[in-house]
This record gives C-alpha cells, structure tokens and sequence, in this order.
C-alpha cells in the first residue's frame, strides 16, 4: 500500500516536471498564435503598423512607455513578457523583406523556420538538405551578399523564437 502510493508520487512528479525540463523555451509566435492572433492578427504585420522603436525602447500608439509592464498585464505570463517584447521590437523595426521577397513560395516566416531548419552547434541547417543555410541562400533567388546577411539574421533571430527542438524528432 505505501509502496503504491510513493511509485504513484514518484510518477506524478515526474509527469509534472518532464514537460518543464523538455522544454528549450517558450516558441514566442505559437504562443502569439495562440492567445494574441485573434485580436491583433500577425505579430510582424501588428508590430509594424502600430508599434515603433524609440532609443531600442518598443513603444505603442496608445502605450507609448512603459510596454513591458503593459505586456505584464495584457495576457502574457512572466517569463514569455521579455522574449515577446524582444520579437515585437525586432519586427517594428523591420521592413517585411521576407513577406515581400520569399512569402510567395515560403508562407510565413516562422513555420517555415519551425519546419525546415535546425540549428546545429548555433550554425542553422536546412533540415532537408543538410546543408548550412547560408551556403543555400548563397545560390538562391539571385540573392546578393548583402541581401544574404540580412536573411540570416532575421532567419537567425527567428529559429531563436520558435522551439526548433521540438520538431528535431521529425
Ligand atoms: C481580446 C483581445 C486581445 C487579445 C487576446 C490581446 N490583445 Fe493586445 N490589445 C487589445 C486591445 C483592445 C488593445 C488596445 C488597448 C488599450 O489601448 O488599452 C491592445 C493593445 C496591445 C498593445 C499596445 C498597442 C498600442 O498601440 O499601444 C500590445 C503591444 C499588445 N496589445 C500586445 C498583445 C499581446 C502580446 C497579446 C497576446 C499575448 C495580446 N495583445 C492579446 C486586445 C487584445
Ligand atoms: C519563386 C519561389 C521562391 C521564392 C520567391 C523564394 N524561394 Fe526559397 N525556395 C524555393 C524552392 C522551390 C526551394 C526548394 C529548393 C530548391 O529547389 O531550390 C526553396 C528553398 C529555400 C530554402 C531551403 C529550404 C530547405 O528546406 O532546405 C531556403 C532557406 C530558402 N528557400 C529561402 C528563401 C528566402 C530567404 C527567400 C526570399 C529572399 C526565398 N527563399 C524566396 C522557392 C522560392
């Protein structure tokens, strides 16, 4: 009878932790799919229309200081106010290159990177290829050096925010 009741806390301890320790970090626009798409559509279509950059701070339109503390209270838990401060920062401040050059064929950012790529000792490998995907992008749509760097930055900064590890199984 003890026994049985500390094998069943010994398994419901670890059924409560494991998803805690599998996790590699909350996969930013999932959660933004999940509980901010409906009302604000897009994260990088949002960011960009409403938001701007001002001295690396992310300011709104309505809440113009102070974003974190907003985010704090607005849906978000703790842990996931930094990183989707840090996401809607980057997208304010960028152009939407790959909406406008790669989204024909690509779709969205972020499942292609989710789907496509791993990273491989920080270095991003086409899942599919097992290729670097610098070394791809080299060939690619004629991009030229410059346009190459400026992708593998977004792309870079992108498979930080979603949870690549999770599809590594595939
Ligand atoms: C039920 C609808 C709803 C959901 C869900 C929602 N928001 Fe909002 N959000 C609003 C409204 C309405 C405003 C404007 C509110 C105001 O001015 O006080 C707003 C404002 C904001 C602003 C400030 C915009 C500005 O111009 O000042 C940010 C940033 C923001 N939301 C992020 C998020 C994030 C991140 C999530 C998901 C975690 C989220 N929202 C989920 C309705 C929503
Ligand atoms: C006209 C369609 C088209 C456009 C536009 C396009 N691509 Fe591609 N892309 C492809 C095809 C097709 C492949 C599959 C590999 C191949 O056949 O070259 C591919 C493959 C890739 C891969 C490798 C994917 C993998 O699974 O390994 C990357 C990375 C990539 N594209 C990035 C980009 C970027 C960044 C842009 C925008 C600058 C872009 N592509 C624009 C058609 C396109």
């Amino acid at each position: 009878m003890t026994s049985n009741i500390k094998v069943t806390l010994v398994l419901l301890v670890t059924f409560l932790i494991a998803p805690l320790v599998l996790a590699s970090g909350p996969d930013i626009h999932a959660l933004w799919d999940d509980r901010c798409v409906s009302c604000h559509g897009h994260a990088g279509e949002f960011a960009r229309k409403f938001l701007t950059v001002s001295n690396a701070e992310l300011q709104g339109r309505h809440h113009v200081h102070d974003l974190r503390l907003f985010l704090q209270n607005h849906y978000l838990a703790g842990h996931s106010v930094e990183p989707v401060y840090n996401m809607l920062r980057a997208q304010a401040g960028n152009d939407p290159r790959f909406t406008n050059e790669c989204s024909r064929c690509h779709n969205r950012a972020a499942d292609f990177v989710r789907d496509s790529f791993i990273l491989r000792d920080g270095v991003l490998y086409s899942r599919q290829l097992d290729m670097p995907i610098r070394e791809f992008l080299n060939g690619h749509r004629k991009l030229q050096q410059q346009d190459v760097d400026y992708f593998m930055q977004q792309l870079m900064r992108i498979a930080n925010e979603v949870d690549l590890n999770n599809t590594n199984s595939k």
